[in-house]
């Protein structure tokens, strides 16, 4: 056992869930502590065996997010640990070969740097990093992160998008600052063949919805006649629909969504775009009232279960939406319907989706299970880099 790191000893239930893959031990698994706020320590069982190098949160009910889960005697060199992990997350994203200038570099835990998100934004000229470091370890190391970025990947700028709630759990504030060169306020990024504004301060999660970037593309395929794109943003999935669809509708209840839609439909030169400022829910209402009908509907809310107790509500709300939309589902015609919430599983969700058809007299076949983007990918032995759900359904009937 190492000497010179502290030691956090736990549970066997807690050392258990480590040697199966997992990199998180709960605070209730944690049966002995000598560390400081986001320390590397050394995790160990009962009789000090050690199972893992992991960072330490002293307020976060997931007290420890294990860095090596290997039971090594020596502590992970920091330096090399974090160069050599971007240089294996940016090494998948270059396979990938992403048709588009933003996307995600660093997934957090799925590529083994826990509670780091790392965004990439360019214009076509420069390339800019949003980071978001939403544990206590990733927080203190932030100036460490900043300068292995500025190295490896020579960005025109680095912005942190620390905002997330999130970070309230682990006794963090919520900021957004410029940490190295210079940040725009606005930048075009490209998506497949089309252009997109983005915000990288203000926009929603680090500036757009990076995780629906290949569900977009998805959608195009499927897209044919009259299009219904409901929860649209900033118009990802209208927009590609509408480069082969007869005419798109876009729904969202903010203004400055609806305003992006349109600018973005205009950016483009889609003239076959409409953007509303509505409630979806009570749109699908009065256009169900009014008798319309759609060719490909996509429905992508919020996430309606922030956590285990709102999923009974959620399920609700989410059978509404469905019900209403294969409602107005032309037979033959497609519904793109996605769940980012966590809580809400794969099962559950078919489950819902199902019952929705019942409710509606509708006979839909399940074209294609879709996730996020793969450059948030997902690790088999935690579940929870898992949340984005996007079911490709077509009504038979
Ligand atoms: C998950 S985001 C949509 C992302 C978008 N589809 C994309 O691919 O970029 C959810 C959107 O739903 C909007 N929204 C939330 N509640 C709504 C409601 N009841 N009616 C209409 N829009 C709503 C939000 O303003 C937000 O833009």
């Amino acid at each position: 056992m190492s000497t010179s790191h502290p030691v956090v000893v736990v549970s066997r239930r807690g050392g258990d869930r480590i040697r199966a893959g997992h990199p998180w031990v709960y605070r209730s698994d944690v049966a002995g502590v000598e560390a400081a706020p986001g320390d590397l320590v050394q995790v160990v069982d009962g009789r000090n065996r050690p199972i893992a190098w992991a960072f330490w949160s002293s307020a976060s009910e997931i007290a420890l997010r294990a860095v090596d889960l290997a039971p090594r005697a020596e502590a992970p060199d920091e330096e090399t640990f974090f160069r050599t992990r971007l240089q294996r997350a940016a090494a998948y994203r270059r396979e990938l070969a992403i048709d588009a200038t933003a996307y995600r570099l660093v997934h957090g835990e799925a590529d083994g740097l826990p509670g780091l998100v790392i965004d990439v934004y360019g214009d076509g000229r420069a390339t800019y990093l949003v980071v978001q470091t939403l544990s206590q370890a990733m927080d203190r190391r932030v100036d460490r992160i900043r300068d292995l970025l500025v190295d490896e990947f020579s960005p025109a700028g680095i912005l942190t998008r620390n905002d997330p709630k999130v970070r309230r759990l682990e006794g963090l504030e919520q900021t957004v600052a410029v940490i190295a060169g210079e940040v725009p306020g606005t930048l075009v990024i490209r998506e497949g063949s089309l252009e997109f504004e983005v915000d990288l301060r203000h926009g929603q999660k680090t500036g757009t919805f990076l995780d629906q970037r290949e569900n977009h593309a998805a959608a195009a395929r499927y897209v044919q006649g009259r299009a219904l794109d409901a929860f649209t943003y900033a118009g990802g999935f209208a927009l590609h629909m509408a480069t082969r669809a007869e005419s798109v509708v876009a729904l969202d209840a903010s203004a400055a969504a609806v305003a992006a839609t349109e600018a973005n439909a205009r950016r483009n030169g889609l003239t076959n775009v409409t953007a509303r400022e509505v409630n979806v829910f009570d749109e699908l209402r009065e256009l169900e009232i009014a008798g319309a009908r759609f060719d490909t509907i996509v429905l992508d809310p919020p996430a309606f279960a922030k956590n285990r107790a709102a999923v009974p509500r959620a399920v609700a709300g989410y059978k509404e939406i469905n019900l209403r939309a294969l409602r107005l589902l032309a037979p033959g015609g497609h519904l793109i319907s996605c769940s980012c919430s966590y809580n809400v599983g794969e099962t559950l969700f078919l489950d819902v989706l199902q019952h929705a058809a019942s409710d509606a007299r509708a006979t839909v076949a399940v074209v294609e299970k879709r996730l996020q983007a793969r450059d948030h990918p997902v690790l088999l032995a935690v579940p929870e880099t898992s949340y984005l759900k996007c079911v490709v359904l077509r009504r038979m009937t």
